[in-house]
């Protein structure tokens, strides 16, 4: 008798699913991480709670769906310098994504995944917003689509510079790796993107990253990219993760945002990350 596929149940109307019945601790088959990656394609994240994973089991996951990003700005796990520690001690108070955003949307290939599990959890609070910018998309009039499909976005990391008394508080709770921020990083990316493995369109603009459209003036690019931003930002595009000890989150950022609630001050919240490359031949 076949085995059956995965269990996936959706979350949201637009965006989230819940996986059950599988051990992530056993290296995955072929035919079971096929599976996990259609399912988000579907749902753009997939919640998948009850994961008590070793360090190892951790980062073979990860890999399972593609090559994992240096990570070069974040703390780690000892010996484990892959895996990017997201913390906020309790005397903090600033938090490391805290707005809305897609990870490293900056870079010239922006990485197709991120792989987060829950650490050290507030008693409440220190949720995860996810949206569907492949809905925001598709539920935009035809002509808005049509003049987006002609438009580039620029993405710039430049975000902690330009908030200047919240980036000074980031930067003396989390000292950066020889005492200064990085060069700046920039990429251009057309403002209309297409998954490859369904071939529907995406939004691809974030609020965290996008400063302004490629040949437009910052001025003029804020009017029409507040009131993209505006339209994406409507509930029904959006899910709110609730973690628990042992819960992993798999999202696909070609197609989401997402924003860490920081309403949890005076207690501490530490995650762990993987961001991961899509291998180009599967
Ligand atoms: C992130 O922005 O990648 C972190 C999300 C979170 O900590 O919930």
């Amino acid at each position: 008798m076949a085995k059956p596929g995965l269990e996936v149940r959706p979350i949201g109307g637009f965006i989230g699913g819940e996986v059950r019945g599988i051990d992530l601790s056993c290296p995955l088959s072929a035919q079971t991480c096929r599976e996990l990656r259609a399912a988000l394609s579907r749902y753009g994240v997939l919640v998948i709670p009850d994961q008590e994973l070793t360090m190892e089991q951790y980062v073979r996951l990860g890999e399972a769906f593609g090559e994992l990003e240096p990570n070069d700005t974040l703390a780690h796990p000892d010996g484990f310098p892959q895996v990017g520690s997201l913390i906020k001690e309790a005397d903090h108070v600033t938090s490391i994504g805290d707005m809305w955003h897609t990870d490293h949307t900056y870079l010239e290939r922006p990485m197709a995944y991120t792989m987060l599990r829950a650490v050290d959890l507030p008693p409440h609070g220190g949720d995860t917003l996810f949206l569907s910018a492949k809905a925001a998309f598709a539920a935009l009039p035809d002509a808005v689509k049509e003049t987006l499909r002609t438009l580039k976005g620029l993405h710039s990391r430049s975000y902690l510079i330009r908030d200047g008394k919240y980036a000074a508080q980031f930067l003396a709770e989390r000292p950066p790796q020889g005492g200064k921020i990085g060069p700046n990083k920039t990429a251009v990316h057309p403002v209309v993107t297409t998954l490859p493995e369904t071939g529907e369109e995406v939004l691809f603009i974030n609020p965290g990253y996008v400063v302004k459209f490629d040949g437009w003036s910052a001025k003029l690019s804020q009017g029409l990219l507040d009131s993209l931003f505006e339209h994406c930002l409507q509930p029904e595009f959006q899910f709110r993760l609730r973690w628990r000890e042992n819960t992993i989150a798999i999202w696909d950022n070609r197609q989401t945002w997402h924003f860490a609630v920081n309403d949890y001050q005076g207690h501490r919240r530490s995650m762990q990350r993987l961001v991961i490359d899509k291998r180009g031949d599967d």
